[in-house]
């Protein structure tokens, strides 16, 4: 049994309206750490309100250990939400505002005290408890929210983009915290946002969502290398997959890909896939770290297409390269080792046979 379940959960706001959450089944273990990840819009935010039940369902349920919570208030479902704006009360200390739900719940005063220390020792705010909101650092409010959602000891903690208002160093550093957390209390979590970087670095398992639908389940790994559909590979990974559309053609012993502009052999392993699509199009994608730059125009294996790289953006550790392949520009990560000059004729191929293949209509990954 999951700890936690959805099943056929929908959302619709108004009575003929779209389909805002579409059919979404899930089922996440006891001590998870979840993060949904999607475009803005995609309705991560009307999921995770359903479950704590500050929204209603429109159709499908939600089971925590088995048992429908559909019914139950939203302080009777064990969940404990942070919202994007913290939500703490400015004209209340620290110590008032993590205490704040026990008091609702009735909590005595000596047991309010100890556990109101201990959540604030778990964030690292033990010092700041007589102070107000106002007299705190961004950061250090974001822990009085974790702390207020820790002291209630709640089964399943969500995170509607937690750290979306902090400063880019502060967000790292925070996330870090978060995850430690999390291992310390071994929290079911389950965390929204729509920056893929901060959902690899922090989830067990990734949500992928798009137009209220679940596109992908998979680790941080799973969905970068194993992306399901064209728009988790476009989601996942920085700078975005490059997309070609190419035509597959059927030759003695294997497929190629080709287009006006390029012409790759698709390894002899990917035969039985490529078997329906003999002259049929469909899209290749290549994320930018698996194309290989050939200065001497070497036409070595997985060879793609001659360039001409037309921008060079150093990033430190690594520098993005910038071309256009038939009108379409696309971007190469290449080592900080490889110096090359703006305005080069490269050629390029595609490493270790790391490419995508995509149904045009469905976006559904082939292969
Ligand atoms: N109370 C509401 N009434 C009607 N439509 C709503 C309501 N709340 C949200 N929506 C719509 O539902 C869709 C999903 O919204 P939701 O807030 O769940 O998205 P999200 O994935 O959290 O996006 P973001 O990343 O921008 O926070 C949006 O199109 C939004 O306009
Ligand atoms: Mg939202």
């Amino acid at each position: 049994m999951s700890y936690l379940e959805l099943r056929n959960l929908k959302k619709r706001y108004t009575h003929n309206g779209p389909l805002i959450v579409d059919n979404m089944n899930l089922s996440i273990e006891k001590g998870e750490f979840i993060v949904f990840l999607g475009p803005s819009g995609c309705g991560k935010t009307t999921t995770i309100r359903m479950i704590s039940g500050l929204e209603e369902v429109s159709g499908g349920d939600i089971l925590v250990e088995g048992t429908s919570v559909l019914q139950k208030k939203p302080r009777d479902r064990g969940v404990s939400m942070i919202f994007q704006s913290y939500a703490i009360w400015p004209h209340m200390t620290v110590f008032d505002n993590i205490a704040y739900p026990l008091k609702l719940q009735k909590v005595k005063k000596d047991e309010i005290k100890q556990r109101v220390q201990t959540a604030a020792e778990a964030t690292g705010i033990e010092a700041f408890l007589d102070r107000y909101p106002a007299q705190m650092s961004g950061g250090q409010r974001q822990r009085v929210a974790v702390s207020r959602a820790i002291v209630v000891r709640p089964k399943i903690f969500l995170m509607d983009e937690p750290l979306s208002n902090l400063d880019a160093k502060l967000r790292v550093s925070m996330r870090t915290e978060l995850k430690t957390i999390h291992n310390k209390e071994n929290s079911t979590t389950i965390f929204v946002t729509h920056d893929q970087a901060e959902a690899m670095s922090l989830a067990d398992r990734i949500i992928v969502m798009y137009r209220g639908k679940i596109e992908q389940i998979g680790t941080p790994m799973e969905v970068y290398r194993d992306s399901a559909t064209k728009f988790v590979a476009s989601f996942i990974g920085t700078p975005p997959t490059n997309f070609f559309n190419v035509t597959i053609e059927q030759g003695e012993d294997a497929y190629t890909a080709i287009s006006p502009d390029l012409y790759y052999k698709i390894p002899r392993s990917l035969n039985d896939a490529m078997q329906p699509y003999g002259c049929k199009e469909i899209v290749m994608g290549i994320r930018p770290e698996f194309i290989g730059v050939s200065l001497d125009m070497q036409k070595t294996a997985g060879y793609l297409c001659d360039a001409v790289i037309e921008f060079v953006e150093p990033q430190g550790s690594f520098s993005i390269l910038i071309a256009h392949i038939g009108g379409e520009e696309i971007k190469i990560v290449t080592s900080e080792h490889m110096e090359i000059p703006v305005n080069s004729k490269v050629s390029l191929n595609v490493k270790d046979d790391l490419v995508m293949f995509f149904d045009p209509v469905s976006g559904k990954r082939i292969s």
